[in-house]
């Protein structure tokens, strides 16, 4: 079931170069189902906040469509179920975590038995027990981090909306965040995670959507990311033998004595190739797709994007 359905997706700020606008989302369509953890990913001024305020309900579209929990953002029912952890968030320093926890659930219309079964069981979550009656000013970056995910998941929300958990946060916390998150993926939530670093949704996420200057240039899974289309390494024991293929095969990427890389024109010519090497009496070890890693997958995605039009009509 489509829990955000985003069509045709335009935002464009006031302002910008002889105030023509600033394109932060420009003709982006995406459905995300329930129980899906979709990472929006994307560099800085990317759009990935504009995204999740235009699902809040806090910026409104330009043009296009944006459907959450089956209402339009600005019918406050989209947001019943709706869980929120802002970038750069400053809570109220002079409270206890338990105390900011508290303080959300009754902004949430809870009631205090509910409000308490709750904070034990997040506090317990986000492993911040031993530090819930301590005021937020002492917390270290990821204690306020952690704290947050709590809080975003006070109203025991469907979907869990996340703009960088863990900007600002060191390894070891980050690892922290990253076992919280992969706890609320195990209860089922619709998660929308923005980053700027494949490498942190890449073990959480079912899909990425990768934005760049406002335009959605890639949605697939994560392996489909790094998996070279019909491109395969092929470990094998070639010593000095000459290996051909025809161009309507594919062609020979690099060999040597021991390795074969190949790019062919379809996925099943992996069998002309194999029938070749056999032919020459070659033992084969090994045959994988080749896989980019994530740096030089997310960098091919985001820099041969084209360049961002411009909108009349700017609001903000
Ligand atoms: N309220 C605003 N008014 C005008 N321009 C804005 C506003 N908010 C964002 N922008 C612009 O819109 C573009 C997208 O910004 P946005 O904050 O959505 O990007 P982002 O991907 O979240 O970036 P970051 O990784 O830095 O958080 C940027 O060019 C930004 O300067
Ligand atoms: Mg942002």
């Amino acid at each position: 079931m489509t829990i955000i359905d985003v069509q045709e997706l335009t935002k464009v700020y006031r302002g910008g170069l002889k105030k023509r606008g600033i394109v932060a989302l420009d003709n982006i369509s995406l459905s995300i189902q329930q129980g899906e953890i979709i990472g929006l990913l994307g560099p800085n001024g990317a759009g990935k906040t504009t995204f999740l305020k235009v699902v809040l309900g806090i910026a409104h579209p330009s043009t296009g469509q944006v459907i959450v929990n089956g209402y339009k953002p600005k019918d406050p029912r989209s947001r019943k179920h709706l869980g929120y952890l802002p970038e750069n968030h400053r809570f109220p320093e002079h409270l206890t975590g338990l105390g900011l926890l508290e303080f959300t659930g009754r902004m949430h219309g809870l009631k205090q038995v509910e409000i308490d079964a709750r904070t034990d069981r997040l506090l317990e979550m986000v492993d911040m027990a031993k530090w819930s009656n301590t005021k937020i000013r002492k917390y270290s970056k990821g204690m306020q981090q952690r704290i947050g995910l709590a809080q975003a998941m006070m109203p025991d929300p469907d979907v869990l909306l996340l703009d960088e958990p863990t900007d600002g946060v060191d390894p070891v916390g980050k690892v922290e965040i990253r076992k919280v998150l992969e706890r609320i993926r195990s209860e089922g939530k619709t998660i929308v995670l923005n980053s700027h670093l494949l490498s942190e949704v890449e073990s959480v996420a079912d899909r990425v959507a990768i934005l760049s200057k406002g335009r959605l240039v890639r949605l697939c899974t994560v392996d489909e990311l790094i998996t070279r289309n019909c491109q395969y390494e092929i470990d094998a024991d070639i010593g000095n033998r000459l290996v051909d293929i025809p161009v309507e095969v594919g062609k020979i990427l690099n060999v040597s004595t021991s390795k074969l890389i190949v790019e062919l024109t379809a996925e099943d010519k992996i069998n002309y190739v194999i029938d070749v090497l056999r032919m020459k009496k070659i033992s084969i070890r090994a045959i994988q797709p080749l896989k980019l890693t994530l740096e030089q997958s997310f960098m091919e995605a985001i820099v041969p994007s084209g360049t961002v039009g411009t909108h009349k009509g700017a609001e903000v």
